[in-house]
């Protein structure tokens, strides 16, 4: 199945990743998408979360399966707006404090602005009461021409090539997004695929949740990124970037029925794609609202291994994209055993 690799539209990912949408605002991301994919649906809509259901309806004999892949990213909310011009701000999602100093943010207007701290005695006193966000402004009211209490940032980092390897903010997940769009263009089958891409994850797989609930699948399959072990005395784990697709197992929002591991790991010997168990010690991600929904719905999840994970620099490998697509087509198009 080497037709994906040369197929994949990866500028589509790049204006994905470059996009404005943190948890609550994913609207400009979900235009993208709709843009996108609307000649590849029976149906396309929004619910009253926001979440973008697309439906690609079955031949009345196969099952309903949900795709999930989250909008929404990382960022930060204006709290406070001082005398002089300067912004306090909350954490949108998992974000690092100590890592914050002189990253830049830009808000939905475009507005960009650079996190700084007040003079700290020792290094470890960095927290976030001691971080403002400066946007260039003299005083409060010009300040206040230009950001309000409540607006949220995103932070920026370009998207840049390594090889065959990428650099960019976002793309937690805006890869899922893109994996799921690749998929949804290619995938003939018998099934009825709903595909959600969903909102708010970052801040407690929300989004997903409810439309797990309204859409009520037999299955469920949540594309996103996962961490890797595999830099410099990294904390121990067996995932490796470019070593193929991560199969989920464990994390702390789900663990992985053995029937739907099976499924996914043979699926991925029989159309030989390259595959790697993941067992992640922190996080979670949208499968584990959907597999709590009503009676309990069986789901799994496929990963992109991901290097710094929640920073401007997220890095990936395209074989590990391309894995990912032609596992999610293979799997969507295959029988379900169970
Ligand atoms: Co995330
Ligand atoms: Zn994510």
């Amino acid at each position: 199945m080497s037709n994906v690799q040369n197929s994949l539209d990866y500028s589509l990912l790049e204006r994905l990743t470059q996009t404005y949408a943190p948890s609550g605002i994913e609207r400009a991301v979900a235009e993208q998408i709709s843009e996108i994919i609307r000649p590849y649906c029976d149906s396309l809509t929004q619910d009253k979360m926001g979440n973008l259901i697309a439906i690609r309806k079955g031949s009345g004999n196969g099952k309903k399966i949900m795709v999930a892949a989250h909008m929404d990213e990382i960022g930060v909310m204006i709290t406070h707006i001082d005398k002089n011009g300067f912004l306090r701000f909350t954490p949108v999602g998992g974000v690092h404090i100590t890592e914050l100093p002189h990253r830049r943010v830009r808000f939905s207007n475009g507005r960009i602005g650079v996190i700084s701290q007040e003079k700290l005695d020792k290094p470890a006193d960095l927290k976030l009461s001691k971080l403002y966000i400066d946007i260039g402004a003299a005083d409060q009211d010009e300040a206040e021409g230009m950001v309000q209490i409540g607006d949220s940032a995103v932070f920026t980092g370009e998207f840049v090539w390594a090889g065959s390897r990428i650099i960019s903010k976002a793309l937690d997940d805006r890869i899922g997004c893109f994996v799921a769009i690749e998929a949804l263009k290619r995938v003939q089958t018998e099934h009825e695929i709903a595909f959600a891409f969903t909102v708010q994850e970052e801040v407690g797989l929300r989004g997903a949740q409810t439309a797990a609930f309204a859409l009520e699948p037999d299955v469920a399959l949540a594309v996103d990124v996962t961490l890797t072990g595999d830099t410099p005395k990294a904390h121990p784990m067996d995932v490796k970037l470019g070593s193929g697709v991560a199969i989920k197992v464990f994390d702390r929002s789900m663990i992985t029925p053995p029937q739907v591991k099976q499924w996914m790991a043979e699926t991925a010997e029989k159309e030989r794609i390259s595959y790697q168990w993941e067992v992640l010690e922190a996080g979670g991600t949208d499968s584990g609202a959907i597999h709590l929904t009503k009676g309990g719905i069986p789901a799994g999840v496929l990963s992109i291994p991901t290097r710094f994970v929640h920073s401007p620099s997220e890095m990936i490998d395209t074989k590990d994209v391309e894995a990912a697509v032609e596992l999610l087509v293979a799997l969507l198009e295959g029988p379900i055993p169970f």
